[in-house]
């Protein structure tokens, strides 16, 4: 199978006004010439960047304001993406996540976690595959996932069980597809520097973070290979295959103790402020 090529065509990017989103979306326009749709639920993000990628990198860009914890906002948001059967390209990237004590998550909270990290992505992945088993045309979809989807994160519970879901439900799926120009792609970042890992919470786990321009560009690569799982940075790919080598009840407990250690930290901070 060839290898993605963007320029010019229609790419869907979730998830595109903050962090790794808008960093790939900015990649995909000035390196890759490829024209976008921008989906999120800040109007004002997506609206600045759609001037700044159209007025810079030339390329055209439309924007679709979402709430993907919603079904009735998901679907209208397919049906919008599908209408004029030009998309060639599809990265659910949008997600959320929850890092303290899983006792301390509400039930509220972790549906609506749920619903963004999970119902959405199958809910987008079943219209699209239909929509490329259908018309046979070359195309591609990334769905981001987390390295937590591989070695679940203490204190990230539920997050790292709906990473694992999507991991699980695409890399098992890629293999029921019968399109051989149509490619379905996992990627699994461990930490990264964004929105999401700027909270208090995450202030002693900095160190470990990826640069996110790092982590879009070896995404973009990776879903243009049509690799089926891509685990960005070296040293989480060499850190992942001696993990394999110690028990899971050890490992485990190592990461335990980081990330409890962070979240006593930033609640002794906030106590005395
Ligand atoms: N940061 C990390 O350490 C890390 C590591 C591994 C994997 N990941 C994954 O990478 C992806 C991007 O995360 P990030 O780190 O770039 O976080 P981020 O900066 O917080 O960006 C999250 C994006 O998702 C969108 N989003 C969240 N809830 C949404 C909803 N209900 N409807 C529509 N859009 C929604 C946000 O836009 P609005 O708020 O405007 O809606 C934002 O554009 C996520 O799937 C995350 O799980 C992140």
């Amino acid at each position: 199978m060839s290898k993605l090529q963007f320029k010019n065509k229609w790419v869907l990017v979730t998830g595109a006004s903050s962090g790794l989103g808008e960093e790939m979306a900015r990649q995909l326009a000035f390196q890759h010439g490829a024209n976008l749709i921008l989906l999120a639920r800040r109007k004002d993000k997506l609206e600045q960047l759609k001037t700044e990628l159209e007025k810079e990198a030339k390329v055209s860009v439309k924007t679709i304001v979402a709430d993907l914890s919603k079904l009735d906002d998901v679907d209208r948001a397919i049906d919008q993406l599908l209408a004029d059967g030009q998309l060639y390209a599809a990265i659910l990237n949008a997600g959320i996540t929850y890092f303290g004590k899983h006792a301390e998550l509400s039930w509220e909270q972790f549906q609506t976690m749920l619903q963004t990290n999970v119902v959405s992505v199958v809910r987008f992945t079943n219209r699209l595959v239909s929509h490329f088993e259908s018309t046979g045309k070359s195309g591609g979809v990334l769905i981001v996932s987390s390295m937590a989807a591989i070695h679940p994160v203490p204190y990230q519970s539920a997050y790292s069980g709906t990473k694992s879901f999507i991991l699980s439900f695409a890399t098992a799926l890629m293999h029921e597809i019968k399109n051989k120009q149509f490619s379905l792609s996992v990627y699994a970042p461990g930490g990264i520097v964004t929105e999401m890992t700027a909270g208090d919470n995450f202030h002693d786990l900095q160190g470990w973070l990826m640069p996110v321009k790092q982590a879009a560009r070896e995404g973009i690569d990776a879903f243009r290979s049509r690799k089926l799982i891509h685990v960005p940075g070296i040293m989480n790919r060499v850190g992942g295959f001696f993990m394999k080598f110690l028990s899971k009840r050890f490992v485990m407990g190592k990461m335990s103790k980081v990330y409890e250690k962070s979240l006593v930290k930033a609640q002794e901070r906030n106590s005395k402020s």
